[in-house]
C-alpha cells in the first residue's frame, strides 16, 4: 500500500513497525485512542484545503479500515497464543494482555510500607516483650462501667468532663482512654503479679489543631505485685522511653489527678532533641509532658477483686502519636492519619 498524502504514509510506515512489536491493546490506544495518530488525522480532514479534504479524507479512512482489520487478526493471535485457557481473569491486578515490562511492578517503594505509628507501636511492642509485659489490645468500643465506674468515676463525677468522647445510639462509648482496659486486664491476668501492656485507639471531642486529633493511639501499662513503689513506676517508664528514642533522659515528675490512681504523676522528659537547651520539639522549655502515670487506686484493685492491702502498683497511659512524633520531628499530628502519601513515602 502507498499514500500520496506524506502525512498518511508516515503513519502508515510506522504501523508497519509497530504491528510487529506492539499489543493489540497499545495499539488501539496509541492510534484510535483520544490522543491516538489516526484520531488526530481525522480530525484533521476538516481544517484542509477544499481541494485537498477529499483525496485527504479518502487516504485517511483507507488507512484507518485497514489498521482496524489489522488489528482484530492481533487480537486473535494473541487469543491463539494464550489458548483456551486464557479466558479473562477479572481479578488480575493488571492486564493480561500488557507486557510484562508495562505491568506494574508489585514490590516497589510505592507499593505500600508499615505507618509510622505501626512501626513505633511494633518497636513498643518488642521492648515491653523483653520486659516481660503480657500485650493485650484495646477496644474500639467499650461501656460506661469500663470507661468511667471501674476507675473510680462515680456517676456525676466533675472528672468525666477531661474525657469528653462519643457515644453510639446504644450508649456505648469509643474510648477516650486506654485506661478502661484496666479492670478487664487485672481480672485476665491477675492474681498478681500482673504485668501487661494494653495498645489501641482513643477516640475525643476535640477540635482538631497540630497537636490535638479526636482519634489517637495510647499505650497503657500496668505492674501490681507485692511491694511496688513510685522508684519502681519511675525507673520502668525511664527505661522503656530511653530504649525507644534510643537516648538516655533526665525526668521530672509534677503532681496531676486523675481519679484512678493515688499518687497521681505527670511524667516529664528532657527534650531528646536538644539536651534541654530549647528548640521547637520542645516548645523551647528543654522539657517534654508526656504522659500520665501514678499508683493505682486501692479503689481501682478492689473493682477487679484484687486484695489491695497485700497488694499494689502503678499504671500509666501515653499517646503513640506524641512519641512517634517526637521521634521523627513530625509538626503536625494530622500528617499521621491524612493518609497523604508523601508524607508517608518518608518512612518507607
Ligand atoms: N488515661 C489517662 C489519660 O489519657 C492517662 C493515665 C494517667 C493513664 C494515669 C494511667 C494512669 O494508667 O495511671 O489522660
Amino acid at each position: 500500500m502507498k499514500f500520496k498524502q506524506k502525512e498518511v504514509e508516515k503513519i502508515y510506515k510506522k504501523l508497519g513497525k509497530d504491528l510487529k512489536s506492539k499489543t493489540a491493546s497499545e495499539l488501539k490506544t496509541e492510534y484510535l485512542g483520544k490522543k491516538g495518530a489516526i484520531s488526530a488525522l481525522l480530525q484533521k480532514i476538516g481544517s484542509k484545503e477544499p481541494k485537498d479534504r477529499a483525496i485527504f479524507g479518502k487516504e485517511v479512512n483507507i488507512l484507518k479500515t485497514y489498521f482496524e482489520e489489522e488489528l482484530t487478526k492481533a487480537k486473535l493471535a494473541t487469543r491463539e497464543t494464550l489458548g483456551s485457557s486464557a479466558r479473562i481473569d477479572p481479578t488480575a491486578p493488571f492486564d493480561v494482555n500488557t507486557p510484562e515490562e508495562n505491568r506494574p511492578k508489585l514490590l516497589t517503594a510505592d507499593s505500600g510500607s508499615v505507618h509510622p505509628l505501626m512501626r513505633s507501636l511494633e518497636e513498643f511492642v518488642d521492648i515491653f516483650s523483653r520486659m516481660g509485659f503480657d500485650i493485650m489490645e484495646s477496644r474500639q468500643l467499650d461501656d460506661d462501667y469500663h470507661m468511667f465506674e471501674s476507675l473510680n468515676f462515680p456517676k456525676g463525677h466533675p472528672a468525666r468532663d477531661m474525657y469528653d468522647t462519643f457515644r453510639t445510639e446504644e450508649n456505648l462509648i469509643p474510648p477516650a482512654h486506654t485506661s478502661t482496659m484496666q479492670n478487664r486486664a487485672l481480672k485476665t491476668f491477675g492474681p498478681p503479679p500482673v504485668r501487661v501492656v494494653l495498645p489501641g485507639f482513643c477516640y475525643r471531642n476535640e477540635a482538631t489543631d497540630a497537636s490535638h486529633e479526636h482519634t489517637f493511639f495510647q499505650i497503657e501499662g500496668i505492674y501490681v505485685d507485692r511491694g511496688i513503689s513510685v522508684g519502681d513506676m519511675i525507673g520502668t517508664i525511664k527505661s522503656y522511653l530511653e530504649a525507644f528514642l534510643d537516648t538516655t533522659l533526665d525526668i521530672k515528675i509534677q503532681p496531676a489527678f486523675f481519679p484512678f490512681t493515688e499518687p497521681d504523676v505527670e511524667f516529664t522528659i528532657s527534650c531528646p532533641f536538644c539536651q534541654k537547651a530549647g528548640c521547637s520539639v520542645c516548645g523551647h522549655s528543654g522539657w517534654i509532658e508526656l504522659m500520665g502515670c501514678g499508683m493505682i487506686h486501692p479503689n481501682v484493685l478492689k473493682e477487679a477483686g484484687i486484695n489491695h492491702k497485700e497488694f499494689g502498683g502503678f499504671a500509666w497511659g501515653f499517646g503513640l502519636d506524641r512519641i512517634t512524633m517526637i521521634k521523627h520531628g513530625i509538626e503536625d499530628i494530622r500528617n499521621l492519619h491524612g493518609g497523604d502519601l508523601n508524607f508517608l513515602r518518608q518512612f518507607s
